[in-house]
């Protein structure tokens, strides 16, 4: 194997990237992105894999969470804040039902980038290069809007910035008080009858907390209880801006991908050979791989020993996604393969990305009860195998859109054109988010909740 370098991905096939037609004002692009402060240190990360550790050991549960791509144009702080509001509601829920502390990494501050089935896109007689996230072009079906465009790299930067700074901000000053959080909860248990499902819960969680108060514990001024960590992540596609924003660590020598915390491979850019696994093994992140049905376990253990070959526990997340109905008998033995190769990973459960179909009305959507099915099925296979369920990764947003049938208000067919929002993938609103919360808290705790 080549010397791992910042820009060694260069020699190696990349699938995905965009064919930039304005090759100075890449170049440029990119100058300027290195030459920009990282995003995030190098210890938070560290800190970060610390705690995936502990979800590999079993010890702790993972709550990867945010957009299937954010936008440049739904950019604001309330978008920002509902989004965080859903993931510390569901965090509460999961801490308690599960026991474990949750590990808590948004799909936020940096999501921006899409791989495509397809590189162009076809209407009528018209052919355009496909939508590939607000990173590379604008969904728009038009010439113009569809040429990446290199200043984006530019501004994904910048909101990414924005974003974290806003994220920070909510995550320590006050917004995840413990006592606030759960007040958000009673309301969603209080205002249907799905959500009265879960009382009992909300009550229990109720007493826990009139007990601390009692014991003279005040959420405000303990920051145990006042205070979270909110990590980030998102698909590290675009692989010159990664590149730009990889930077060597002053503490340890060290090379961290300084765009999120966590960054994962996405199923389209697996490739062991490929250049996304080649940036990858080299920084120092914690770093996620989706695995989709046609994994089979010998492939998976060379991604493994790619980028993971010194098996340090919390490095390497797998982030499962085979369809509800096959998730269990693809599961188990990779679930083996890996366990009996003693690499120390993280099994998280994506529910999303193979539950994907077409409405009546042309929609893409998925269905609530096979987003269930999925994390049961995957939590069956962890049970068999003696493994454990670690996480869940789940495309959410804070609103009150209508993407995803099914859930707590019971989303319909006909329901979908009401607010079908995304940019891409249909997401779980806040309702069904936190009715999903409940649910895997059942699963995970073998119980009725
Ligand atoms: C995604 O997470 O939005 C995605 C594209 O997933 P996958 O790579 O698993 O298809
Ligand atoms: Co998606």
């Amino acid at each position: 194997m080549q010397a791992w370098t910042p820009s060694s991905w260069q020699h190696h096939a990349a699938e995905q990237q965009p064919d930039w037609p304005d090759a100075d004002g890449l170049h440029a692009a990119l100058k300027t992105l290195s030459s920009y402060p990282p995003l995030v240190f190098a210890g938070e990360a560290r800190s970060l894999q610390s705690s995936l550790a502990q979800v590999s050991a079993g010890n702790a549960f993972l709550l990867q969470a945010g957009d299937c791509a954010e936008s440049f144009e739904e950019f604001s702080a309330n978008n920002i804040r509902e989004k965080l509001r859903v993931i510390l509601q569901m965090a509460v829920v999961l801490t308690y039902s599960m026991g474990v502390p949750v590990v808590k990494v948004g799909r936020i501050a940096g999501q921006f980038a899409k791989p495509r089935s397809s590189a162009t896109e076809r209407i009528g007689d018209v052919d355009l290069p496909s939508f590939r996230g607000h990173i590379v072009n604008d969904s728009l079906f038009d010439a113009g809007a569809r040429t990446p465009d290199p200043q984006r790299l530019l501004q994904a930067y910048h909101q990414s910035a924005s974003t974290l700074n806003l994220v920070r901000a909510f995550a320590k000053g006050g917004f995840a008080d413990l006592t606030r959080v759960h007040a958000w909860n009673q309301e969603f248990v209080a205002s249907s009858p799905q959500g009265r499902r879960y009382e009992r819960l909300a009550n229990e969680i109720d007493r826990a907390l009139h007990f601390m108060r009692a014991c003279g514990v005040e959420t405000e001024s303990n920051p145990a209880l006042s205070q979270v960590d909110i990590y980030t992540s998102h698909e590290a596609l675009i692989l010159g801006y990664e590149e730009a924003l990889t930077r060597q660590d002053t503490l340890t020598g060290r090379w961290y991908d300084c765009s999120a915390h966590m960054l994962w491979i996405g199923e389209r850019t697996r490739q062991t050979g490929g250049a996304h696994v080649e940036l990858l093994r080299g920084v120092g992140n914690p770093v996620g791989c989706k695995v989709g049905p046609s994994m089979e376990a010998p492939e998976l253990l060379e991604l493994c020993e790619a980028l993971n070959p010194s098996r340090v526990p919390g490095r390497l997340t797998l982030i499962t996604r085979m369809g509800a109905d096959v998730v269990e008998a693809r599961l188990r033995p990779l679930l083996r393969a890996v366990t009996d190769a003693g690499h120390p990973v993280v099994w998280a459960c994506d529910p999303m990305h193979g539950n994907t179909f077409s409405a009546p009305n042309g929609r893409k959507t998925r269905h609530f009860d096979d987003i269930v099915r999925e994390i049961d099925g995957f939590v069956r296979a962890h049970r068999a195998e003696g493994t454990w369920p670690g996480g869940i990764h789940v495309e959410l947003t804070g609103e009150n859109v209508t993407e995803c049938l099914g859930g707590a208000d019971a989303v319909s067919d006909t329901d979908l054109d009401h607010r079908y929002e995304t940019m891409c993938d249909p997401r779980l609103n806040a309702r069904q988010s936190l009715d999903l919360a409940f649910r895997v808290a059942e699963l995970i705790s073998g119980t009725t909740v």
